[in-house]
């Protein structure tokens, strides 16, 4: 059963449209990865499904109701959000943090219950930020910093969780750790996630479902084998991948690669940035 998807989304900043009639369904219960190059507008499509930015027309819609109509409290109960560029947080604590996790479950002028402390320490626990608990935030390092927000995303006790590049600042065995974790939440508690990755390995690893955008329309979607490919690679960065296979998981995995010669995006935009000023004389 899909109870996320959209339909037809276009998604803009003033005049400029960035996401162009994006249909896509979110598997329930699975892991969903979006890639592609920078500014491609990941973020801003992750962004139009959480309603932490407008769509201008086309539909998102969650459990049959469009957001935009949908109770925020309501909301908070079914999505987490982690935004790639958390706001700034000085003068919180961990622990402070993570409790805003909690708000959609406030009542009794914002109390914590005893319910909600359990859940705050669970999820310090599986993040292992438990140790730094009462630490403020700003004296914590970027990679147990990230942890902490994915601390308060996991306290809100949604069932789809969104992570935008949830790994940025950590090191490769907290990386892992991270994904892991997700994937834990995933099979273990059936948990929706849709994250944004940058590395197509783990993309490949952790991933049941592939979105692959270019340009802010959809290249391919798919599993891991219809999207690690030479040919939507190709598309996607405008590069020569030798894929193989993982020997541990027997996920592909992007050996090597080259960007391809003579044509490179870079290149490209120069080329017809000359062009364009050469037919202005
Ligand atoms: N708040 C904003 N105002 C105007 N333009 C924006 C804003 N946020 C993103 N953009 C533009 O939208 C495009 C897509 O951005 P984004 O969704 O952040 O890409 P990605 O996450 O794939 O790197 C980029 O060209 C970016 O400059
Ligand atoms: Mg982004």
């Amino acid at each position: 059963m899909v109870r996320l998807y959209t339909d037809g989304i276009n998604i803009g900043y003033d005049e400029s449209l960035v996401v162009e009639d994006i249909s896509i369904e979110i598997p329930n219960k699975k892991i969903t990865v979006i890639i592609g190059s920078n500014g491609c507008g990941k973020s801003t499509l992750l962004k139009a499904m959480t309603r932490i930015i407008k769509h201008q027309s086309g539909s998102v819609v969650l459990d049959g109701k469009n957001i935009l109509k949908e109770n925020t409290k309501i909301l908070a109960k079914k999505m987490a959000v982690l935004l790639q560029t958390p706001e700034c947080t000085s003068g919180l604590t961990v622990c402070e943090l993570v409790s805003y996790g909690r708000f959609p479950y406030e009542k009794d002028f914002g109390r914590l219950t005893k319910k909600d402390y359990e859940v705050i320490d669970w999820a310090l626990e599986v993040t292992e930020t438990k140790d730094f608990k009462f630490r403020a935030i700003d004296a914590l390092s970027g990679g147990q910093r990230q942890r902490v927000w994915i601390a308060m995303a996991l306290a809100q006790e949604t069932e789809i969780i969104f992570l935008d590049e949830p790994t940025t600042y950590l090191d490769m065995a907290h990386q892992l750790e991270v994904l892991e974790l997700l994937q834990k939440l995933n099979v273990e508690q059936g948990r929706t996630i849709v994250m944004v990755l940058h590395d197509l390995n783990q993309a490949a690893r952790f991933a049941d479902y592939i979105i692959a955008l270019k340009d802010g329309k959809i290249v391919k979607a798919g599993n891991c084998e219809d999207v690690i490919n030479q040919n939507v690679l190709k598309e996607l960065f405008h590069i020569d991948a030798e894929i193989g296979r993982d020997p541990r998981t027997n996920k592909p995995i992007c050996i090597t690669y080259n960007l391809l010669k003579g044509e490179s995006k870079n290149e490209k935009n120069i080329n017809s940035y000359a062009t364009s000023i050469c037919a202005n004389f």
